[in-house]
Parts: C-alpha cells; structure tokens; sequence
C-alpha cells in the first residue's frame, strides 16, 4: 500500500507504541486518525505531529458504541479508511491464583472486544473500498505465555485467534488481517500494569526493544501486510522452539520470571 495520503487510525495513541505509529505514518505523509481516552495527551500528540491532517477523537476502546463511532468520524473527515492499527491495551501484574476476577474481565473488555469492536467497524468499510489493513497488536506472549502475567497474555492469544480468522475470512476481498508480536517494550505499560494491580509483584522477562522499532515494523507491515509481524529477531525462535519443545521453554519461563521478581 502506497502510505503517502493514505488514511490510517490508531487506538492507544496518547502513549507509548501507538504514540510511535502516530510519528511514524505521519513521516510516511499519511493522514491520520487518533484515538485513546486521555484526549489532552492526543491533542499535543496532533500538534507536535509533522502531518497536518489529524483527527483526534478521545474514544474507550472497551465501549463498542465509542470505537465504532471514532471508525464512524475517520470516515467523515477523510472520506475512508486504509489502515487500522488496534493497539491500545494495558496489563496487570499477579499469578492466575492471585489475579481478582475483576481484573480479568476488564482486560478482556479493553484488550480483546477493543480489538472486536475496531476489526468489526472497520471490516465493512474496507470490503467496500476493496482495500485495507487492519494490524492488531498483540504480544509474544500471545503465542507464549510467561509467569506472573497469565489474565493478560490470554488477552493477547485472543487477538491471534480472532486475526486468524479474520485473515482468512477476508482472502480474496484486499483487506488484510495482521497480528503483531513485541516482545518487552519500554513505553508506560510497567507504570500502568504496577498502578492497576497495587502490591504484585512483576518485571519485564526477556529482551527489550524501543517503541519506534515496533512502530516501524507496524509500519512496513501497513506497506507490505504479513499474516504475523516479530518485530524482535529472536521471538520467531522462541514460537518455533514452543511448539517442538514447550517444557524448555517453560524452564527458560521460570528462571527468567524468578530473576526478575515475578515468582
Ligand atoms: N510495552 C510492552 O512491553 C508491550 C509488549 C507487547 C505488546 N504490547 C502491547 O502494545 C500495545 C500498546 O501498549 P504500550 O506498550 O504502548 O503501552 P502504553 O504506553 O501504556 O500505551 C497504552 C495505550 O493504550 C491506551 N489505552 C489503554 N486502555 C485503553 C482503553 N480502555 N481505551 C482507549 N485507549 C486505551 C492508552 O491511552 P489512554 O490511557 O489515554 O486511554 C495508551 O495510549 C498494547 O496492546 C500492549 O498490550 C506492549
């Protein structure tokens, strides 16, 4: 897909790997559609942003009448839709015993039906323009879960499951349907996880990357869409390492999260 003018809306934009995209497809000349809760953050995100065409639209991603009405004002201002990065979401610290109900449910709402509810405002208006992409960010730990994070890595593996689908519901109409994998990113999402589960303990596991590397590989994948994106070089290795050996990997799991104060 060609970027320059093309019409790209990103959830989770007031901070980190949403924040990233923004600066990254404003880069490429595309026009851009913004939308997270904190609209103030938006709107000095829109002002710093090199592009000048911006609509920001402070939108929960857990309410399915909110995305589809950020959807519903991309379209109004710009005519259509080319790119549609799902990407806000948060996490919370806790073993699957220690995680209150509550917790699990509200990561589904934001991280999962987020996700739902954009892929499903968006889907019909793609078909009709018989173009599109829809990159849902997910995690590495969506296709391999660590200690200490099980309510939200059931979130992410969501996403998977519902992008497979979709990818392949969608052949043959030039919509596509992609899932992205980062690994351990240095953006808010440590503050957020610590400030929303007070008193558990937690840490990053693994290697780290920066948002812009993430952006950036969301970026290549709106050009060129790929079924799955990794934006680290080593998590190919350790989703083909799972699925032969997952006891290894658990091994790896426990060592790392005990190293890191999560167990
Ligand atoms: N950082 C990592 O290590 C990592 C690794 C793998 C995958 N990811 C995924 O990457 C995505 C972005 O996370 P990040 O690392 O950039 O975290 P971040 O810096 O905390 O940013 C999260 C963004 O999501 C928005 N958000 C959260 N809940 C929302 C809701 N209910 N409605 C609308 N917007 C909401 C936040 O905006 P407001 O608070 O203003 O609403 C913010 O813009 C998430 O889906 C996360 O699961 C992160």
């Amino acid at each position: 897909m060609e970027l320059r003018a093309a019409v790209v809306a990103i959830t989770g934009a007031s901070a980190g790997i949403g924040r990233a995209c923004a600066f990254a497809f404003a880069r490429e000349g595309a026009r851009l559609a913004l939308t997270a809760r904190r609209g103030d953050r938006l709107q000095e995100i829109a002002s710093a942003l090199p592009s000048s065409e911006v609509l920001v639209h402070a939108a929960d991603v857990a309410d399915a009448a909110q995305v589809r009405g950020f959807v519903d004002a991309t379209v109004a201002r710009f005519g259509r839709l080319d790119v549609l990065v799902n990407n806000a979401g948060f996490g919370v610290r806790g073993s699957v015993e220690d995680t209150p109900d509550e917790d699990y449910r509200r990561l589904m709402e934001a991280n999962y039906y987020g996700t739902v509810y954009g892929c499903r405002a968006a889907v019909p208006i793609m078909k009709r323009q018989g173009a599109g992409v829809i990159i849902n960010v997910s995690s590495i730990v969506g296709h391999r879960s660590l200690p200490g994070g099980g309510a939200y890595a059931a979130t992410k593996a969501a996403q998977v499951s519902l992008t497979e689908s979709l990818r392949v519901e969608l052949r043959g109409t030039g919509v596509f349907a992609c899932s992205v994998h980062p690994v351990g990113t240095a953006t808010e999402f440590g503050e957020v996880a610590q400030r929303e589960s007070p008193g558990r303990a937690g840490g990053p596991v693994g290697p780290q990357q920066t948002a812009e590397q993430v952006a950036d590989a969301i970026v290549r994948c709106a050009r060129r869409p790929k079924p799955e994106v990794y934006p680290h070089f080593l998590s190919r290795g350790l989703v083909a390492l799972n699925a032969i050996a997952p006891g290894i990997v658990d091994f790896w799991a426990w060592r790392a999260a005990r190293k890191s104060g999560r167990l």
